[in-house]
């Protein structure tokens, strides 16, 4: 077991906003569930068909991070792989911090998860013989990623969203933003949500509450993220007495278009997996001088060596070159991809592709074990917006929607094993409220969250040191202070809250860890210090 430093997250206020249950509309479930991509999802149709169930999410159901994957689910499939090999692969990526045993976890049950995925009639890719073709991508010793083109989350997504809609037991609420958790006793007691413009709040009684709300890219400029990835349920989590872990990994895939008119698209690893090659701006392969497994060396390792050449070229992108495989080839293995750099003048038969890394993936996020539970009881946390330890410093590719469904189907299981003890009883709800003196005061919430992302992108990016740290503190403890007791009135500001919590303490890690390790990079300690250093940093409120 790891040793943690336990840190405080220095939080004052228990809610956003003043509220008192006995005046809000109200309804009963026996689980509500915060967040509509593949976890969530999920977890749900795990969930047993007598049990009353709420999804809810703040913008359209199929809006959330999952549906914008691209690559595949990582499974071992092969007849030469193993849950065992998977299992090293995800450990040396993780860079030492991984959680041993919930990764065999993850591994020794990706291949039942994927086998219910193909009941639901998830249309992957199969090969000459019938079976599900296999790529490759970064950090992977073995072809294991299951794909559908190159649109793997939308054919996942789209598949689970229709079976879930058909689901008499499950309700879909769109467009509510869940604003903070209610508990009574350290117990969950539902959720207070409000609509679209945070005019109406509303209260969702429920003894389970699943966050499945995604993670937190939205913190820098340049994210492979959807606007909604604002870290809300992070924040909430950590409001209402959750610990949050690994903050400071922040994940920066290393190869996203870098075009003047998209510098946010995606281009997946598996382009990597079939071969395709990195140049910098002088046309020559570099990899070779960074990492033996070249180009498909673990994500932070090519990121760094990108930037790195970025730096010595004088140059803001790199190439990536596919132009050895055909037309027909890259329409088929990669319609997306084809038809969006197509759509930039890209022909990536003929062109090398300009790329630069950008931030993908929040590997930390709200601490829970094996079953996806919390420190209060009745909340689960599952998906990006979990810390179960599965990532360490660094995801290895494709193992992110396979977490969503592993762990996903665990907190179902429970909700089967413990239905009668869980079940609301309806008519019963406790009062619960928040009172407290608010300023009232405009807030640019435009121009304080863009100062927002552009600190966190140029300070707290792929390499950090003590002084970018510190600047960025410098300027977040600012932003913090100008909303400070400010009344909220829209969920924007709400999300300008959650996004400065978050973002200070993605900084306060960063600089706590006086090291580098995976996605953590720092020029003032750049060795991985493993003495001092192989342990999680954890932030819970009021330390
Ligand atoms: C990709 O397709 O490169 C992204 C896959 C992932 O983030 O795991």
């Amino acid at each position: 077991m790891l040793e943690h430093i336990r840190a405080d997250a220095g939080m004052t206020e228990r809610y956003l906003v003043n509220f008192d249950t006995e005046n809000l509309p109200y309804e009963f479930y026996d689980v509500v569930i915060i967040g509509s991509g593949i976890a969530g999802v999920y977890t749900a149709l795990s969930s047993p068909r007598n049990a009353k169930i709420l999804i809810i999410t703040k913008e359209a159901i199929e809006m959330s991070n999952s549906v914008l994957a691209q690559g595949g689910i990582a499974v071992s499939l092969d007849q030469n792989d193993s849950p065992d090999l998977h299992f090293k692969d995800t450990l040396i990526a993780g860079a030492g911090l991984c959680d041993d045993s919930a990764v065999k976890v993850l591994v020794n049950e990706a291949a039942e998860n994927i086998a219910t995925l193909c009941l639901y009639g998830v249309n992957f890719d199969r090969d000459e013989g019938n079976m599900l073709a296999l790529t490759r991508e970064g950090a992977h010793s073995m072809n294991r990623i299951i794909h559908t083109g190159d649109a793997t989350g939308k054919e996942v997504c789209d598949t689970l969203v229709r079976a879930v809609s058909l689901l008499k037991n499950v309700t879909i609420r769109e467009q509510t933003f869940a604003i903070d958790i209610l508990t009574e006793n350290g117990e969950c007691k539902g959720v207070l949500t409000s609509n679209e413009d945070g005019t109406e709040l509303k209260a969702y009684y429920a003894p389970v509450v699943v966050c499945a709300s995604g993670g937190y890219g939205q913190l820098y400029s340049r994210t492979t993220n959807p606007e909604v990835a604002t870290g809300d349920g992070a924040a909430l989590a950590l409001r209402a007495g959750a610990e949050l872990m690994d903050l400071e990994f922040v994940q920066f895939h290393p190869t996203v278009l870098c075009h003047p008119d998209n510098q946010n698209f995606l281009i997946s690893e598996a382009v990597r997996g079939e071969g395709a090659v990195l140049r910098n701006n002088r046309g020559e392969r570099f990899m070779d001088k960074y990492h033996p497994m070249k180009e498909l060396a673990p994500r932070d390792v090519v990121s760094r060596a990108i930037f790195q050449e970025m730096q010595k070229t004088g140059s803001n992108h790199v190439f990536l070159d596919i132009t050895h495989r055909d037309t027909v080839f890259l329409q088929h293995r990669f319609p997306t991809i084809y038809n969006k750099c197509l759509s930039y003048g890209i022909d990536m038969a003929k062109d090398f592709i300009p790329v630069a890394p950008c931030q993908h993936y929040s590997m930390g996020g709200i601490r829970t074990d094996e079953w996806g539970r919390t420190r209060i009881l009745g909340f689960y946390a599952v998906g990006e917006a979990a810390c179960n330890g599965i990532h360490g410093a660094n995801r290895l590719a494709s193992n992110s929607l396979l977490e969503g469904l592993v762990f996903g189907r665990r907190i179902g299981r429970q909700v089967q094993e413990n239905l009668d003890e869980i079940k609301i009883r309806e008519g019963f709800r406790p009062r619960i409220s928040y009172n407290r003196e608010w300023i009232g005061k405009d807030i640019d919430y435009i121009s304080m969250k863009k100062k927002l992302q552009e600190i966190m992108t140029l300070n707290v990016g792929i390499i950090r040191s003590e002084d970018s740290l510190n600047e960025a503190m410098r300027i977040i403890s600012g932003l913090k202070s100008e909303i400070e007791g400010v009344r909220i009135v829209h969920t924007h500001h709400m999300e300008l809250k959650n996004m400065l919590t978050l973002a200070s303490l993605v900084v306060k890690a960063a600089i706590m860890r006086q090291e580098s390790r995976g996605a953590h990079f720092r020029t003032d300690y750049p060795a991985t210090d493993d003495q001092n250093w192989l342990k999680n940093i954890v932030f819970k409120a009021g330390g």
